[in-house]
C-alpha cells in the first residue's frame, strides 16, 4: 500500500519513540511483529481469545491483536521484548536488578530479567512457551491491579490467556511468585496498600482503556472496556 493509503503513527515502544506510516486495517500485532520486529509477542488465534498477543499500553495489558495500530498514537507499548527495560513501579525496590540490568544495556550485554520472566523459570512454568510471553505480560499488569495474590484470584485474572501445556498449576505460581516480590516492593515504598487487595476480584477488574477500540465491529459494546478477563481456564 502506497504512503497515500497510510497515515503516521508515532508512539513509545520498550522505551523508545517509533514513527511509523501504518495503513488503517494494521493490527497492533502486525504493527509489531512486522513493521517493528518485535516477534517475542506470540500470535495465536488473532480472534482475542488466547492471550498469547498479550502486550502493555499504558501499563495495561491489552491483546494486540485485537485493536488497531492507529489506536495507540501516542500511547506507551511494553512488548515482552523491553519487559527488562519497561518501568514497572518498582525500580527502586528492585535496585539491584535494576542496576544490572541498565549496566547490561549500557555496555550492550545481554539484560538480566524481569522479576516477573524470573518467577516462570523458577516455577517450571512454561513447556512449549507459545502462550509464555502473553501470559507474563498479563501477570505484569496484575501488579497495580487490585488482584490479591492467591491462588484462586490469579487463576481467574489469567482468563483470559490460555495454555495447552501446562495445566496451569505453574502458572499460577509463578504469577504469586512475582507478585509477592513486586507487591511487596510497591508496598515498602508506601506505592499500593496491600490490606486493600481485593481477594474476590478477578472478572470485576476491568481497565481504562479510553480510545482504544476492538477492531471487530461486533465488538463495540466492549469497546468502552476491555475486560482483563476473557474466556475461562
Ligand atoms: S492472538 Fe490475540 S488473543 Fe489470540
Ligand atoms: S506452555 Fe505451551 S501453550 Fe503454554
Amino acid at each position: 500500500m502506497s504512503n497515500a493509503h497510510q497515515f503516521k503513527l508515532k508512539l513509545q515502544v520498550n522505551g523508545k519513540q517509533v514513527s511509523q506510516h501504518v495503513a488503517p486495517d494494521t493490527s497492533l500485532i502486525e504493527l509489531l511483529r512486522l513493521d517493528l520486529g518485535l516477534t517475542g509477542t506470540n500470535q495465536g488465534c488473532d480472534t482475542a481469545q488466547c492471550g498469547a498477543c498479550t502486550v502493555l499500553v499504558d501499563g495495561q495489558a491489552i491483546k494486540s491483536c485485537n485493536v488497531l495500530a492507529l489506536q495507540m498514537q501516542g500511547r506507551v507499548v511494553t512488548t515482552i521484548d523491553g519487559l527488562n527495560l519497561a518501568p514497572t513501579g518498582t525500580e527502586h525496590l528492585t535496585t539491584q536488578a535494576t542496576q544490572a540490568t541498565q549496566t547490561a544495556h549500557d555496555a550492550n550485554e545481554a539484560p538480566t530479567l524481569h522479576i516477573m520472566q524470573q518467577a516462570f523459570i523458577d516455577q517450571g512454568a512454561l513447556q512449549c512457551g507459545y502462550c509464555t510471553s502473553g501470559m507474563i505480560m498479563r501477570a505484569v499488569a496484575m501488579v497495580h491491579e487490585r488482584v490479591a495474590i492467591d491462588e484462586h484470584a490469579v487463576a481467574l485474572a489469567l482468563g483470559g490467556n490460555l495454555c495447552r501445556c501446562t495445566g496451569y498449576h505453574n502458572i499460577v505460581q509463578a504469577v504469586m511468585q512475582g507478585l509477592t516480590i513486586l507487591r511487596a516492593s510497591q508496598h515498602l515504598r508506601g506505592i499500593i496498600n496491600t490490606d486493600r487487595l481485593d481477594h474476590t476480584n478477578g472478572l470485576e477488574g476491568e481497565l481504562d482503556v479510553s480510545g482504544i477500540h476492538s477492531t471487530h465491529d461486533e465488538h463495540d459494546e466492549k469497546h468502552k472496556t476491555i475486560k482483563t478477563n476473557q474466556g475461562s481456564l
